[in-house]
């Protein structure tokens, strides 16, 4: 059987990029040449975000300067704010990113290519807004402000949806995982995006058809539905005894495995040391040992590793972030790689536009339609 007929384009090079590097030998992530351990431990989001759209890590002054032009841009026009007044609250949050990019893509249009950078900037900077504005309006009844004094987007996020500024330790936490979830070379969603910038469209045509395909559980979901996972439990003992009977039904564990990572995914230790942290420092005894305990049957029983969304899950738990906005922060972080990855595929623009093997019925006559059975 040769690779494209096993499906899913699996082990295909379907192109070119100077961005990100996944699973080079089995491991490894580096962002344009920066390892995904050094950017975490020594970066903030908005210093990865300037390295992915403009190539470069910022110096003290760039990185200043986009701070300040990314504050400024958070507001959001009054019609979006109607529309998403408009939305049900019972609207899956990533549905409401997702008409959010979309009508955002009607109020302030892209008027040209040469617009590409201020339309990532401002869609960077407004996406947590439309996010929590939505979910305050419908959920504690108030139309918030979305102007913050934090000059981070995990502190403003945070803070927009608390109401107070998070604690240094929540704050660094919720930096990090942007830093993680911020690009992933080729997966569906970035392949998504580049596959609507080759066809010349716009900016906001391309994010909002990566929203669509982060949103599946194979993909960005996965944290969600890890989430349901470990809810199920109340300790560690009862996790096992059910996940080997899940296993035995050969039911998929969300937040393992991984098509490019073989050995591990290095996101992932890094993520797992801030779930233990955070769960730590907020008392919870429960979410971490079942996760961990989770994660050695995986280990045993199938040889599979946690990836990112596993224990980002417990994470963002801890931060008081429900469970539904688990996939759409994945979004507000992974703006900044796709944006990246549409820069690139208009640079050096050809129409994506690959073929398939026909397996339907052969060439047969025309029946009217009398003579159909
Ligand atoms: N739990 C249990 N078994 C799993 C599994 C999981 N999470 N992921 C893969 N497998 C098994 C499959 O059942 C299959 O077994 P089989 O050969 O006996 O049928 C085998 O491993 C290959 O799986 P397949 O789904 O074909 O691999 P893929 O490369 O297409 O899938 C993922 C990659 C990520 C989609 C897949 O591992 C998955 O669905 N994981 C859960 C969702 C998830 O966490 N997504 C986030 C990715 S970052």
């Amino acid at each position: 059987m040769n690779q494209i007929n096993r499906g899913g384009l699996e082990g295909i090079v379907a192109g070119q990029t100077s961005l990100c590097t996944v699973g080079v030998d089995g491991v490894g992530l580096t962002y344009l040449g920066y390892t995904i351990e050094d950017l975490s431990e020594h970066a903030c989001f908005e210093e990865t975000a300037y390295l992915l759209l403009y190539k470069k890590l910022p110096n003290a002054i760039e990185l200043e300067s986009f701070r300040e032009r990314l504050c400024k841009q958070r507001d959001i026009p009054v019609p979006l704010k109607i529309v998403l007044e408009q939305l049900p609250k019972q609207s899956h949050p990533m549905d409401v990113l997702r008409t959010g990019c979309s009508v955002l893509g009607c109020l302030e249009p892209e008027a040209g290519f040469a617009e590409q950078y201020q339309a990532a900037e401002r869609m960077l900077a407004c996406m947590p807004s439309v996010l929590v504005y939505w979910y305050h309006f419908h959920n504690s009844g108030q139309r918030i402000e979305v102007e913050t004094k934090s000059d981070s987007i995990a502190g403003h996020f945070l803070e927009l949806l608390h109401g107070h500024p998070p604690s240094e330790l929540n704050q660094r936490a919720m930096d990090v995982s942007l830093i993680l979830y911020a690009e992933h070379e080729f997966n569906a969603s970035t392949f998504t995006a580049r596959i609507v910038a080759s066809t010349l469209s716009d900016f906001h045509s391309a994010i909002t058809a990566g929203i669509g395909a982060l949103r599946g559980p194979l993909h960005g979901g996965a944290n969600e539905a890890a989430m349901e996972l470990i809810d199920r439990f109340q300790d560690p003992d009862a996790a096992e005894a059910s996940l080997v009977e899940m296993l035995a039904r050969k039911e998929k564990i969300m937040g393992f495995g991984h098509r490019v990572y073989k050995k591990c995914d290095p996101r992932s230790d890094i993520i797992q040391v801030w779930s233990k942290r955070l769960c730590e420092a907020c008392g919870d005894q429960r979410l971490y040992p079942v996760s961990e305990r989770i994660e050695q049957v995986m280990r045993r029983e199938k040889r599979m590793f946690p990836n990112l969304d596993f224990y980002s899950a417990s994470a963002y738990r801890c931060l008081g972030i429900p469970t539904a906005m688990f996939t759409p922060l994945f979004v507000l972080s992974r703006i900044s790689g796709w944006a990246a990855h549409i820069f690139e595929q208009r640079a050096d623009n050809r129409l994506i536009r690959p073929s398939a093997d026909y397996i339907g019925p052969e060439q047969r006559n025309w029946k009217p339609i009398d003579q159909r059975g």
